[in-house]
């Protein structure tokens, strides 16, 4: 796939889920005092990539899922999604100041805002897949497994656990079977389920599901190894998120404690290690938009 073409993907996308995003988040907002709905707002519609969504929607497409079928799953991960950058934001948590090219939201709307915030973006994630399954018969099934397959990602034995981790390895260097477990468990979970739910949302065989899942896994690693890379060179104009924290807060990262050449050089192993795994899936399906997002991980600069 061109690249032009990919971007253009990137951006179709972008725009169904932020239009989708918008509409649900109104039904908050409406309500007289909700300040944690306009703080949920502020947040889920200021920038941000949508990766995840992206791939659970391309995923889904793969499989020939429907719109209605699959958006609410997406919208639901990237809810999710926010309300974890607002908490991991918080001052007792990575104390910063700058997200999405805008004041953090608890700069913006106060602490207790926006834990309420972060709070009742989780929630609706649950409530936008359940209105789901609830509002039509189909694939109720797999929108179930969809649902719980996201529940175990982004819970304690997935997100959750990661960030723990990730708390607990302030001031102390890692190993690399640490880092990529808690890299696995903070990141991976997370983008990995938005490739699962929606090749479940596709009847995707098991062999398949196996083979997207550990996909979703090493893109994760890739994921936050440059993330991690991004917060030592990036400029924070363009990252829109404030940068040289993990080094500040003597955080154990692929970088701080391997160094910029092997964390890229490690990178690149990861890559070579997706391609195979898409090499084989590209036998039943055409994955160009999943081959030229290999590279996009590497390249992005924000
Ligand atoms: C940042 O995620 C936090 C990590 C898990 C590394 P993104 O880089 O996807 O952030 P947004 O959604 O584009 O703001
Ligand atoms: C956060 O990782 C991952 C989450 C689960 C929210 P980071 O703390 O490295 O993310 P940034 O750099 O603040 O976006
Ligand atoms: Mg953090
Ligand atoms: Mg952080
Ligand atoms: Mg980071």
């Amino acid at each position: 796939m061109l690249k032009s073409d990919f971007n253009a993907v990137l951006l179709q996308h972008r725009i169904d889920i932020e239009s989708f995003l918008e509409n649900y988040i109104l039904t908050y907002t409406e309500i007289s005092g909700n300040s944690a709905a306009i703080a949920s707002r502020y947040s889920l519609l200021g920038g941000g990539k949508r990766i995840r969504p992206i791939l659970l929607i391309e995923a889904a497409k793969l499989y020939g899922v429907k719109k209605s079928d699959y958006l609410s799953f997406a919208a639901a991960i990237e809810m999710i999604h926010t309300y974890s950058l607002i908490h991991d934001d918080l001052p007792a948590m990575d104390d910063d100041d700058l997200r999405r090219g805008q004041p953090s939201c608890h700069k913006k709307y106060g602490e207790a805002t926006a834990v309420l915030a972060g709070d009742l973006l989780l929630t609706a994630a649950f409530e936008i897949m359940l209105r789901n399954i609830s509002n039509s018969s189909a694939l109720a099934r797999e929108k179930i497994q969809a649902a719980l397959l996201i529940a175990e990602a982004a819970g304690g034995r997935g997100m959750i656990a990661g960030q723990c981790l990730d708390l607990q390895l302030e001031q102390v260097k890692a190993t690399e079977i640490i880092l990529t477990d808690l890299q696995h468990k903070k990141t991976g979970a997370l983008l990995s389920a938005s490739l699962l739910a929606g090749a479940v949302l596709g009847k995707a065989t098991e062999f398949e599901t196996g083979l997207w899942k550990q996909l979703g896994l090493i893109w994760g690693l890739i994921f936050q190894m440059m993330d991690d890379v991004l917060d030592f060179t990036a400029d924070a104009a363009v990252l829109g998120k404030s940068t040289g924290k993990d080094e500040r807060d003597r955080k154990s990262t692929f970088v701080t404690v391997y160094g910029l050449s092997k964390t890229k050089e490690l990178i690149r192993s990861e890559q070579g290690k997706a391609l195979e795994l898409l090499e084989i899936l590209a036998k039943e399906q055409d994955i160009g938009f999943f081959i030229a997002f290999n590279d996009y991980l590497s390249e992005r600069g924000n």
